[in-house]
């Protein structure tokens, strides 16, 4: 996106905004599936950005959908995904979420632990139907290279592989649930492309290894994914050529298997992450004890909120003034929260701005408004802008947090 399309949408709609461009969100795709094998599955994960019209462009380009709760599920629907495009992951399935997904029509689970089965198992018997389960596995060895790793260490995240050696019977087939392959995610934002491939090709012979020893289907193995993104203007963006011949490494461990299993991957930064940016405006800046501050319209409210949760390092974003600064200085960008952890980088080299100044951060297509803390004081969150490439705006949105009232009795107005 060019600076002058951000300053008009930002005269248009005023600001803060995020604006994501579904041209840049099918580049990434078509990338994407060029290296993937020929016939295997993408799944767009949902956590990564859940706006209703990314996702229902995902599913235009043939994407099937991860989600990891209802709120996910219902936003798949609304999308338009029919219920054989989902699947239903996470270490934290409530009955309740189960029992929604079964009644919209969602058969496909991961299976995060023995309980994780029988509930699914449970609820899809009293659902008269049978679910369509991946056991999730926890490598023994851990994964170098990734940003968030969720795989050979002590985790809520999947069942030991050990484990599932031992005790296969726990996880067999049952009425109410098949077990029809496995599920392996290794870790999150693996920078090298060689590391990225090297886990891929791992997790398939783990797969493998484990259909032999316990007895268990291989139909579909989702060997998760990785894929790595830039986040606020830093890090590296994939070269997908750099996973050139994957296709057949990873064939290479079916090459005995009279029908080879169906091979999945799951995507959300690498997919969305490039098509978004903020533009927030500056409220103020000042100087304190010779430090100069920044203050946004926008912080950890607005981006970022797990680093500002102190889970993930800050963004620490390149900035770009739309319409030009007056030379650098040090300091530190920061929200307008009341609290100190409201920084999106400190002690850095900071654009001369003023009160009204229109900044832009880019690539926070994913993980970025949803990730963060919008309910945090209560600012009204960025309008969220969706564009497609040159033919302009295609939606204008904002999303509320409104306080609904619940419980057995009735909510009554005050007079
Ligand atoms: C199981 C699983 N799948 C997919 C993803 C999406 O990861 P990314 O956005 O890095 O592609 C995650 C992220 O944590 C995950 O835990």
């Amino acid at each position: 996106m060019t600076g002058t399309s951000s300053v008009e949408l930002a005269c248009r709609y005023g600001s803060p905004l995020y604006v994501y461009d579904l041209a840049l969100v099918r580049e990434s795709c078509t990338n994407l599936r060029a290296v993937l094998p020929p016939g295997s599955r993408l799944y767009y994960s949902l956590k990564a950005n859940p706006h209703p019209t990314i996702v229902a462009c995902l599913l235009d380009l043939g994407c099937h959908l991860e989600v990891s709760s209802a709120g996910e599920v219902d936003v798949a629907c609304a999308a338009g995904a029919s219920p054989d495009r989902v699947l239903f992951t996470g270490p934290g399935k409530t009955r309740s979420a189960i029992e929604h997904a079964l009644r919209v029509g969602v058969r496909r689970f991961s299976v995060e632990s023995a309980g994780d089965l029988d509930r699914i198992a449970t609820a899809s018997l009293a659902h008269s139907t049978k679910a369509e389960c991946l056991i999730r596995v926890n490598r023994d060895a851990p994964l170098a290279g990734g940003s968030l790793t969720m795989t050979g260490v002590s985790s809520q995240f999947g069942v030991d592989a050990s484990l599932l050696m031992d005790r296969p019977e726990l996880f067999g087939s049952r009425p109410g649930a098949d077990i029809s392959g496995f599920h392996l995610y290794a870790a999150s934002n693996i920078a090298d492309p060689a590391r990225l491939a090297e886990q891929l090709y791992e997790n398939a012979v783990i797969a493998a290894e484990l259909s032999s020893a316990t007895g268990i289907a291989l139909r579909e193995v989702d060997l998760g994914g990785g894929f790595p993104a830039p986040y606020a203007g830093r890090g590296t963006t994939l070269d997908v050529a750099e996973l050139t011949g994957l296709a057949e490494r990873l064939s290479s461990v079916w090459s005995c298997y009279d029908r080879p299993p169906l091979l999945s991957f799951e995507s959300g930064r690498f997919l969305v992450a490039t098509s978004g940016s903020l533009v927030a405006g500056v409220v103020d800046s000042k100087t304190s004890k010779g430090f100069t501050y920044v203050v946004l319209e926008s912080g950890v409210n607005h981006l970022g909120g797990m680093s500002g949760l102190r889970k993930l390092p800050r963004p620490q974003p390149s900035v770009e003034v739309l319409g030009g600064a007056d030379g650098l200085v040090r300091g530190s960008l920061v929200g307008p929260l009341c609290t100190p952890i409201d920084c999106l980088s400190s002690d850095v080299e900071l654009p001369v701005v003023t009160e009204g100044d229109l900044i832009r951060i880019p690539d926070v297509g994913a993980y970025g408004l949803t990730a963060s803390l919008i309910a945090f004081l209560g600012h009204p969150a960025p309008t969220e802008i969706v564009i497609d490439g040159a033919d302009g705006v295609i939606s204008a949105s904002r999303l509320t947090i409104a306080r609904t009232p619940v419980g057995p009795e009735p909510f009554r107005e005050s007079p």
